[in-house]
C-alpha cells in the first residue's frame, strides 16, 4: 500500500521566482531582451568561481534532469571530473538533448524560442562544470523556429564575446555548435542522438561505457535535456539553496509542464514541483473540460509513462517520487488529460504503433515485441481477442521490458501494463460485447463461425 503524502494547498509559483519570464516570446528572445531579464549577469564571476563550486551549487540545488530520467543532475555533471582527468587529452563535450519527441512534451521548444540565451549561457555554465571545450545542441529537425532563434542567440553570444575564445573575459575557451535532427524519435535517447551528430544512423549504443567515458566523437561527454542546462545559470547566481527551497525533498525545485487533452486550457507554464495534480490543472489549465467528474485518467509524463485513474489523480503530487509511488513516472512533466470521450484502449493503442514505427529494430524483443504488441492491441482495441490474452498481453510486454538496450522497449511496455492495471475491465467488456455481437472468438482473433 502506499501512504499518500498530504495534500497541502500551494500558494503557486511567484513571479520573481520564476525562472523561464519569456516563454512565449512576449519580449525580444534576442541578446538585449536576455540581458534585460538578467540572463548573462555576472556569468564571467560564475565561471571563475571554477568547476568544483558549480557542481556544488547544482548539487545543493537538488536539480534532477528534466529530459525524463530525473537522474541527479549534479553527480552526472561530476562524473565528467574523475580524479586525474586532467591527464586525459581528449576533449570533453557537454551534448544538449533538444530532440523533445516524446509525444505530449513541448516544453523544450518554448524556451528555445522565447529565452533561446537562457540555454546558451547555460551550455557555458555546465561547460564550464565538466571542463567541457564546446557544446553541441542537437536539435529536433522539425524545430524550424527554434533553430533560427538559437542559432541566433549562439551568433549575437559570440558577437559579444561572451562564448568563444576568452569567454565572458573568463580566460575560458568554449564553443557552442547547433546541429540539426531529422526526426527520428529515437535520436533523444542519448547514445542514439550522439551516433547522429557522428553522422551515423541513430542507434542506441550499449551502457556502459556511458558517455562521461566514451560519449561524442569517442571522447568524454555528458548528454543533457535543454531546461536542465537552461535553469543551471539561474541556480548559479541565485544559489543551490534558493531552488532546493521549492518542492520536497528529493524533488526540489520549479520545473515546466505542459498540459495537453482535455482541458478547459491547454497550457505550457513553470511551477513549483510537488504541487498536488490536481490543483496544477485547476490553476493553470481552467479545470477538467465538463469538470473534474467528466475525468477519466491521465498520463502525467509523456506517452512513454503508465496511465492513472481518476481517483490517484486526486492524491497524487507532482513530483518523482509521488508519482513512482502510484505506479506511474513524472517524464518530461507532459500531462496527457483525458475525459470520458476517451477510447482509452484506442488512446494506448495508438502509442504502440508509435513504438512500432519508431523503434530502431536494432533488439529482438523490441522490433518484434512492439510488432507483437500493437497487433494484439488492436485486435483489443476492437475486442476481437479472448479474455486469457490480455494476461499473453501483459506477459508479452515483461519479455519486452529490461530486455532491450535502450529505454524505447520500457517505454512501449509501460502504457499497455498501466492499460492493463487501471482499465481492464474496459479491456474485458469491450471483449464481451464483440463476442456478443459475432460469436466465439478463437485465440488469436479468428471468428470461430469462419474456421
Ligand atoms: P537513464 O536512466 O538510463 O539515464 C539517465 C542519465 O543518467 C543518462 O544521461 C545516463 O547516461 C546517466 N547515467 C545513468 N547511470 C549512470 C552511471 N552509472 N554512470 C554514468 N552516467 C549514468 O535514462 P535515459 O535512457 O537517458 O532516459 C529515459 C527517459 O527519457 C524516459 O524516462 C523518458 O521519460 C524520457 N524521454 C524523454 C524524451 C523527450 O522528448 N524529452 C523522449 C523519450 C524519452
Ligand atoms: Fe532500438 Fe528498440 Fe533496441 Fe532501443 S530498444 S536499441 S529502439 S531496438
Amino acid at each position: 500500500t502506499v501512504a499518500d503524502p498530504p495534500v497541502r494547498r500551494y500558494g503557486g509559483l511567484k513571479d520573481q521566482d520564476r525562472i523561464f519570464t519569456n516563454l512565449f516570446c512576449r519580449g525580444d528572445h534576442g541578446l538585449k531582451g536576455a540581458q534585460s531579464r538578467g540572463d548573462w549577469h555576472k556569468t564571467k564571476e560564475i565561471l571563475l568561481k571554477g568547476d568544483s563550486w558549480i557542481i556544488q551549487q547544482v548539487k545543493d540545488s537538488g536539480l534532477r534532469g528534466r529530459g525524463g530520467a530525473g537522474f541527479p543532475s549534479g553527480l552526472k555533471w561530476s562524473f565528467m571530473n574523475k580524479p586525474g582527468w586532467e591527464k586525459d587529452k581528449r576533449p570533453r563535450y557537454l551534448v544538449v538533448n533538444a530532440d523533445e519527441g516524446e509525444p505530449g512534451t513541448c516544453k523544450d521548444r518554448e524556451i528555445m524560442r522565447g529565452d533561446p540565451h537562457k540555454l546558451v549561457e547555460g551550455c557555458l555554465v555546465a561547460g564550464r562544470a565538466m571542463n567541457a571545450t564546446a557544446a553541441y545542441i542537437y536539435i529536433r529537425g522539425e524545430f524550424y523556429q527554434e533553430a533560427s532563434h538559437v542559432q541566433q542567440a549562439i551568433s549575437e553570444a559570440y558577437a559579444a564575446g561572451l562564448i568563444g575564445k576568452n569567454a565572458c573575459g573568463s580566460g575560458y575557451d568554449f564553443d557552442v555548435y547547433l546541429h540539426r535532427g531529422a526526426g527520428a524519435y529515437i535520436c533523444g535517447e542519448e547514445t542514439a542522438l550522439i551516433e547522429s551528430i557522428e553522422g551515423k544512423q541513430g542507434k542506441p549504443r550499449l551502457k556502459p561505457p556511458f558517455p562521461a567515458d566514451v560519449g561524442l566523437f569517442g571522447c568524454p561527454s555528458t548528454v543533457a535535456n535543454v531546461e536542465t542546462v537552461a535553469v543551471a545559470p539561474t541556480i548559479a547566481r541565485r544559489g543551490g539553496s534558493w531552488f532546493a527551497s521549492f518542492g520536497r525533498e528529493r524533488n526540489h525545485g520549479t520545473k515546466l509542464f505542459c498540459v495537453s487533452g482535455h482541458v478547459n486550457n491547454p497550457a505550457v507554464f513553470e511551477e513549483e514541483m510537488s504541487m498536488p495534480l490536481q490543483e496544477m490543472l485547476e490553476r493553470h489549465c481552467g479545470g477538467i473540460r465538463g469538470g473534474w467528474e467528466n475525468l477519466k485518467g491521465i498520463i502525467p509524463g509523456g506517452c512513454s509513462v503508465p496511465v492513472i485513474k481518476r481517483d490517484v489523480c486526486e492524491k497524487v503530487l507532482m513530483d518523482y517520487d509521488s508519482l513512482k509511488d502510484h505506479g506511474t513516472s513524472l517524464g518530461t512533466g507532459a500531462i496527457i488529460v483525458m475525459d470520458q470521450s476517451v477510447d482509452m484502449i484506442r488512446a494506448i493503442a495508438r502509442f504502440s504503433d508509435f513504438y512500432k514505427h519508431e523503434s530502431c529494430g536494432q533488439c529482438t524483443p523490441c522490433r518484434e515485441g512492439t510488432t507483437w504488441v500493437t497487433n494484439m492491441m488492436k485486435r483489443m482495441q476492437e475486442g476481437r481477442a479472448q479474455e486469457r490474452e490480455i494476461d499473453m498481453l501483459q506477459e508479452l510486454t515483461k519479455q519486452i521490458e529490461g530486455h532491450t538496450i535502450c529505454a524505447l522497449g520500457d517505454a512501449a511496455a509501460w502504457p499497455v501494463q498501466g492499460l492493463i492495471k487501471n482499465f481492464r475491465p474496459e479491456m474485458e467488456a469491450r471483449i464481451a460485447a464483440f463476442r456478443e455481437k459475432n460469436g466465439d472468438v478463437l485465440f488469436g482473433g479468428k471468428l470461430a463461425k469462419d474456421v
